[in-house]
């Protein structure tokens, strides 16, 4: 018997497996989206429910989820399902899809249109397929590990800004964690004195996205959950640009401290947070 090398991955996808899994994929997540649309379009949410402070769900988010897990579940019955609302916390399994049925839910009560459906494969820690929907604008960012990053079918990359003073960048606010606001701050000074300009957009999925696509040159945030992540960290991967946490390691899509970019906005970005906020992070 040959031993396995141990840095191979135990469980391997096959070519033909991960032609289904995109094709399932794809279909769950353009189904979610038009099911967030028309809500979107018509009534909006009708109950609004305070999960936390400044932390919302609503009944969509909750519909949503319950159409995403349903398709994966009776496509891949051996697959592991985490979904945001779901009331689970589970260990990483080697094979776990990663949802958020709606990213922007704040957003989204408010008719603020930046919102999105996100949805990744990971096999091992590692995300493998990744999907960002823009159900608003009809705007599907796809990834395939190995393969590139896509919207709507096009190949995408991330963009190279000139200089810094060209750069644009987005970021999400601490609301969480209102005690590392200062800090937070700090950092934000660092890099908005430096670039063109800063977003604060309220979807992580899509803030990474949009960095895949070059449409911002890169992006951080602290203390966002898995599914915030999985999908769009891969797309950035495949789409040339760096995703890192803030000291420069991969426990990103772990510990939901991140930074990402272009290769060189990702190392203007890790410097700021690495000495502002890092330490301050150490053990969380
Ligand atoms: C939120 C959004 C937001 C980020 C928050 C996330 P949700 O997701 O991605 O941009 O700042 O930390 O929780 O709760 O709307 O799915
Ligand atoms: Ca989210
Ligand atoms: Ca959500």
């Amino acid at each position: 018997m040959t031993e396995r090398d141990s840095t191979a991955p135990a469980v391997s996808l096959s070519r033909e497996e991960i032609e289904f899994i995109v094709k399932v994929g794809r279909m769950t997540v353009l189904e979610a989206g038009s099911l967030i649309r028309k809500r979107a379009e018509g009534s909006g949410p009708e109950t609004v429910k305070n999960k936390a402070a400044f932390d919302f769900v609503t009944d969509v988010d909750r519909l949503c989820e319950e159409l995403i897990v349903g398709r994966l579940q009776s496509a891949f019955p051996h697959h592991d399902v985490l979904s945001e609302e779901m009331d689970k916390t589970s260990a990483p399994t080697p094979v776990q899809w990663l949802v958020d049925p709606l990213d922007g839910t704040t957003n989204f009560i408010h008719g603020f249109p930046m919102i999105a459906v996100s949805m990744a494969l990971v096999v091992e820690g590692v995300p493998v397929c990744g999907w960002v929907l823009d159900p608003l604008r009809r705007e599907l960012f796809e990834a395939v590990r190995g393969e590139g990053s896509t919207l709507n079918g096009r190949p995408i990359g991330v963009r190279q800004p000139g200089s810094l003073a060209e750069a644009l960048v987005g970021t999400g606010f601490p609301f969480r964690r209102k005690e590392l606001l200062d800090p937070y701050l700090q950092v934000f000074q660092k890099v908005f004195r430096e670039v063109s300009g800063v977003r604060r957009a309220g979807s992580a999925a899509l803030d990474l996205a949009y960095t895949a696509a070059g449409r911002l040159d890169g992006f951080w945030e602290m203390g966002l959950k898995p599914w915030d992540v999985a999908a769009g960290t891969l797309l950035v991967e495949e789409a040339g640009g760096r995703v890192s946490d803030f000291w420069g390691g991969s426990t990103h899509v772990e510990t939901g401290h991140i930074v990402a970019g272009s290769p060189p906005i990702h190392t203007f970005l890790l410097e700021a947070v690495r000495s502002g906020l890092a330490p301050l992070l150490r053990d969380q």
